[in-house]
Parts: C-alpha cells; sequence; structure tokens
C-alpha cells in the first residue's frame, strides 16, 4: 500500500462509501448471504446497531477515499450475550490483499477490548479463504462448522464459527 492509510470511526458522510463496497459483496460473492443488496436507510439502520453501547464501525481510508471497514453488532438478542459480539470486515475488491484488512482488524480487536467486550465471533463462508486466513492470523480459532445452512447463487453453503476470547 503506497498512499496514506488511516484507520478512523465511521462518519455519517461515510456511510454511501462503506455501502458500495459491503454491496459489491452482496452481488458478486458468497461472501455476505444477503441476496438483495440494502438501501440507504437500510444501511443507515445498519450502521446504528453498529455504533450503539459497546459497538464500534471503524473505515479505512487510503489518500482520503474509503477502501474498506470493520466493525462489531450485536451476535445474538438475549441478555446473557451482553459482552459477545459479531465482527465483519470488508475491503473494496482493488484494495485487498495490501494489508487493509489486517490494519482494521487489528484496531477492532483493541477498541473491543476497551469496550469491554469479552468475545468476537466471525461466521465465514468455508469457502472464503482470504477471511478465514486473516482471523486465524489475528488469533481467532475455529469453533464450529455448520453445513449446508445457507444457499446463494442454486448452491449450498456451509458456516465456520470462529472465536477470540478479549
Ligand atoms: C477478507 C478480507 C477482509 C481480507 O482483507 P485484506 O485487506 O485483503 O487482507 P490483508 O491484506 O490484510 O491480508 C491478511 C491476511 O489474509 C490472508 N489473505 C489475504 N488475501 C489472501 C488471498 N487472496 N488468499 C489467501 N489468503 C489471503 C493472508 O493470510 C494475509 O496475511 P499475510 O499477508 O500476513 O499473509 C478481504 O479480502 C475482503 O474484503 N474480502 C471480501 C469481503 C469478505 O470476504 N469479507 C469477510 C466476510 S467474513
Amino acid at each position: 500500500m503506497t498512499g496514506a492509510v488511516a484507520i478512523r470511526p465511521c462518519a455519517r458522510a461515510d456511510l454511501e462509501a462503506t455501502r458500495a463496497i459491503y454491496n459489491q459483496a452482496v452481488r458478486e460473492t458468497t461472501w455476505s448471504w444477503r441476496w438483495a443488496e440494502l438501501t440507504g436507510p437500510e444501511w443507515q439502520d445498519y450502521a446504528r446497531a453498529h455504533t450503539a453501547g459497546r459497538q464500534t464501525f471503524l473505515v479505512a481510508e487510503v489518500d482520503g477515499v474509503v477502501a474498506g471497514f470493520a466493525n462489531t453488532g450485536p451476535f445474538r438478542a438475549p441478555d446473557g450475550y451482553e459482552l459477545t459480539a459479531e465482527e465483519s470486515v470488508y475491503v473494496a475488491p482493488g484494495c485487498q490483499g495490501q494489508g487493509l484488512g489486517t490494519a482494521l482488524m487489528e484496531a477492532l480487536v483493541k477498541r473491543a477490548r476497551s469496550q469491554g467486550l469479552h468475545a468476537l465471533i466471525a461466521g465465514i463462508d468455508a469457502g472464503n479463504v482470504p477471511s478465514l486466513a486473516l482471523h486465524a492470523k489475528l488469533g481467532f480459532a475455529e469453533v464450529g462448522r455448520l453445513p449446508q445452512v445457507a444457499h446463494k447463487f442454486d448452491r449450498w453453503l456451509d458456516l465456520v464459527f470462529l472465536e477470540l476470547l478479549l
């Protein structure tokens, strides 16, 4: 990565850029299991859920342009899950493989610790080799595999759960 990289909280002005990065993955990949792109208002709701309380929403900016994001959000609703969060990380296709995912995740883990979270969960498509490698590098351990729990593009998809205890 040759440009100047900044990892910072997602601002209102970053919503369209982050939505575009996410929707590209929705349209073209099985890395997200959504079938339909999120609208502007849906992404605003998503951002609210990923900034409330102990949650964090970060962006990576390269030379002033948003090139990726990472966030934490609630894992499951019951009270007992209060200190567990599910995380997501997305880097724009032209900027992958240059260290941005690592920088985003390292900052997210640090922030999750300072927010008092206890466990981070990643739910990853079993075929997503780069994401599995990124999470392994950060110390996430595989804790479960759920075969054929989703389908997209006429294929069954397996879910891998990884966990990092903070
Ligand atoms: C997964 C993703 C976030 C990784 O971000 P990135 O900026 O490309 O990753 P980095 O350059 O920081 O690389 C981190 C590690 O991932 C692994 N990795 C990255 N690209 C890889 C590839 N094409 N194949 C295999 N491993 C890869 C490597 O282990 C790498 O560590 P190393 O460089 O020290 O060997 C990014 O590829 C992405 O946004 N993919 C599409 C969306 C997605 O799958 N999001 C995750 C949903 S669970």
